[in-house]
């Protein structure tokens, strides 16, 4: 890919639009020194899901998939000072150094992780009666996509967004026959809510410096 110019775009885009903020710097320093895989969102991307989060008036944000919490910096920066953001994480040594990420940006009041795996803590929120959710932020393990989404709509309002990331994976979305599990769930999930009369969605691709990847975004209708 080095003889492509998205990397350099992203540069260009990041450099002139978004403003220095040392504290997702520092973050993503931090997970990098720890060791966590280097698979956050890009900068543009999360300017782009806060300027989703201030487009809807979000107070509440659900993210599942906290990883260092960088993509948990961008939305919860952009909630108002009562706003809420529920991230859920399934490995403890992230969430810690998400915690401490979010507490170096300031966010942290704002802020929940919960760790365990993600299906149990959406049942969770559910029986607690949490929500709904304004923004919804799809991004851990892609097998789930449609038993997350599913619990997303469940914890949704009409007129909540979720956002499911890594739609596209290198083009592999179109390959039928794949035997990659992640691929394979993407499809059924995108088969099964092309038909969902309870959301309005589309998908978009998307090349940069994460390289060429893409995005669904699901606008409720009805959540039930
Ligand atoms: N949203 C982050 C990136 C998330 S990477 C960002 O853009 O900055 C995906 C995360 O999902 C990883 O931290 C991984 O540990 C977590 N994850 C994977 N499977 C999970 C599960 N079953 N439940 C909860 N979290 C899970
Ligand atoms: C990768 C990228 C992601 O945004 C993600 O959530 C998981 C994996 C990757 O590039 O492998
Ligand atoms: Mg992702």
């Amino acid at each position: 890919m080095a003889d492509q110019p998205w990397g350099a775009v992203d540069k260009y885009l990041c450099d002139l639009l978004l403003e220095p903020d040392p504290s997702l710097d520092a973050a993503l320093e931090a997970s990098r020194a720890s060791g966590l895989p280097e698979i956050n969102v890009a900068p543009n991307q999360g300017k782009l899901l806060s300027l989703l989060v201030r487009s809807v008036g979000a107070t509440s944000v659900l993210e599942i998939g906290t990883l260092g919490g960088y993509s948990t910096i961008w939305m919860a920066r952009a909630l108002p000072e009562r706003g809420r953001l529920i991230t859920l994480e399934a490995v403890p040594k992230h969430a810690s150094v998400a915690q401490g990420n979010l507490e170096r940006a300031g966010v942290a009041e704002q802020v929940e992780i919960r760790l365990g795996a993600a299906l149990d803590s959406l049942k969770q929120l559910a029986d607690e009666g949490v929500g709904p959710f304004d923004f919804i932020f799809i991004d851990a393990d892609k097998e789930n996509t449609r038993a997350y989404f599913e619990w997303s709509v469940k914890l949704a309002r009409a007129g909540t967004l979720i956002f499911v990331d890594n739609l596209v994976r290198n083009g592999a979305i179109i390959e039928g026959d794949t035997t990659d599990s992640q691929v394979r769930a993407m499809r059924e999930w995108m088969e099964n809510v092309s038909d969902d009369k309870r959301v309005d969605v589309t998908g978009v691709q998307t090349v940069g410096s994460k390289g060429y990847d893409g995005f669904a975004l699901a606008y409720v209708i009805d959540a039930g």
